[in-house]
């Protein structure tokens, strides 16, 4: 398909988005080369009882240089007013379902510090141990009473575990969180919302669970605290303040859901590049220690699963010629910026031993750079090492059900063999 710059809507979900990755991917080359800086109108919500005004739409960010601009200056390019959503949705809103991906300094500061030791390297380095062991239970599932779709059996388990365990939350509780947290991240999907269902309300009632599980389990580490991330969220004090029930609930909400749809979605896209770039996973099955930190690397800027960020700006400025103004949305398009030619050499070539790598797939260097990003390359590392060590033959047999979202660059189903 050829595309114009002019003719490009990325608000348009059902069409855009559901078109496959190759498709999207001349779209945002065209949008790099002619037209780096795109006004786009804001989608209405579409199936929902309850009522959003549509906003004035965004400009989307589609170099690497200019979401790179954009995210060393977050006194001009906020966070505060969301980052996870194009709605101009209540503040209410925005904290209970984002937390502190959606604040600016000096809350966001004083939030970070809180869970920021949980995910700093020498703490993910103490979780290896759990790592190695529930990667060794999913796969010895996987190979003993598997289904055949890599997702179910290998991909959405084990970060979800490895985030559940890290907060506390009691296997039994690990299907409601992966249920709520596919609900959360959908974008509207209907075969994870389906048709007749209302978005908003489903949306909501998956927030409603997760805050539930966190009240429940809150409750109890007051008096019981141990060395888990519940543990130090509701014992924090900040200026000698307890963290609120909202602030708790939102905290929750947003480390269940960043630390498993995303990891997810990178090992899934590993299955499908490895089985497009057969030569490459040889590599990786030929040297695996000394290609692991490149590949992984590669991993995350292949995939890309986290397709932007918004930030909303506080004054005039202006990127690639385009005058800003202030109260203007952004979207930092961190799939395009990982695909930039000016950067990257032969981007659309998936190379393990790629070096260097500065890919924004973790998010551009700012405040808000993924808190996970230690603990998602350890997962990738030592998923793809147990996989590549026990089954070097692993390959997908069929092609992969994408997503239909913008956000997300997830993959819903994925058959595979050993
Ligand atoms: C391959 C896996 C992952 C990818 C691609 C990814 C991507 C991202 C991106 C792009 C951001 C930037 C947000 C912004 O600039 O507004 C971010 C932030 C964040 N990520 Fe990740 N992430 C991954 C894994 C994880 C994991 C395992 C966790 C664990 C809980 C996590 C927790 C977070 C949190 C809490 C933030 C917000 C940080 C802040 O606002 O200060 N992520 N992530």
């Amino acid at each position: 398909m050829a595309w114009n710059a002019e003719d490009i809507n990325l608000s348009d979900i059902q069409g855009f988005w559901a078109l496959p990755w190759n498709e999207r991917e001349e779209a945002f080359k065209v949008l790099r080369r002619d037209k780096p800086v795109s006004w786009h109108p804001d989608a209405a919500v579409e199936g929902s009882a309850i009522e959003f005004p549509v906003g004035n739409g965004y400009y989307a960010l589609t170099t690497y240089r200019d979401v790179q601009e954009a995210s060393r200056h977050p006194e001009v390019f906020l966070s505060g007013p969301g980052a996870v959503s194009t709605l101009d949705l209540p503040p209410e809103m925005v904290e209970y379902f984002s937390g502190m991906i959606s604040t600016d300094n000096p809350k966001h500061a004083r939030l970070r510090r809180i869970v920021s030791n949980a995910f700093n390297p020498r703490n993910v380095r103490a979780v290896e141990d759990s790592i190695e062991r529930l990667a060794d239970e999913v796969l010895t599932r996987a190979m003993t009473s598997g289904t055949g779709d890599f997702i179910t059996d290998v991909a959405a388990p084990f970060p979800l575990e490895i985030i559940c365990q890290m907060m506390g939350v009691p296997a039994s509780e690990f299907d409601t969180v992966l249920q709520c947290s596919n609900v959360i991240l959908s974008n509207g999907d209907p075969d994870i919302i389906p048709e007749g269902t209302d978005p908003v309300m489903a949306f909501l009632e998956a927030g409603a669970t997760l805050t539930g599980i966190m009240e429940e389990l809150g409750a109890y580490r007051i008096d019981n605290p141990i060395d888990d991330i519940t543990s130090s969220l509701v014992n924090a004090e900040i200026e000698s303040e307890k963290l609120t029930k909202q602030e708790l609930a939102s905290f929750f909400v947003l480390l269940v859901t960043a630390g498993n749809e995303t990891t997810r979605t990178a090992i899934a896209h590993a299955l499908q590049a490895f089985t497009e770039h057969p030569e490459q996973k040889q590599r990786m099955v030929q040297d695996y220690d000394g290609l692991a930190k490149t590949g992984v690397d590669e991993i995350v800027r292949w995939a890309s699963p986290v397709i932007w960020m918004r930030r909303t700006l506080a004054s005039d400025y202006e990127l690639s010629g385009v005058k800003l103004s202030a109260g203007d949305k952004v979207l930092l398009f961190y799939n395009s910026a990982n695909r930039d030619e000016s950067v990257f050499e032969n981007p659309y070539t998936f190379d393990v031993g790629r070096t260097p790598n500065d890919h924004y797939g973790f998010g551009a260097p700012g405040p808000h750079f993924c808190l996970g990003a230690h603990l998602a390359r350890r997962e990738i590392t030592v998923m793809w090492r147990e996989l590549l060590a026990r089954t070097p033959n692993i390959h997908a047999t069929g092609a992969p059900a994408q997503l239909r979202s913008s956000f997300v660059n997830g993959i819903k189903r994925l058959p595979y063999s050993f």
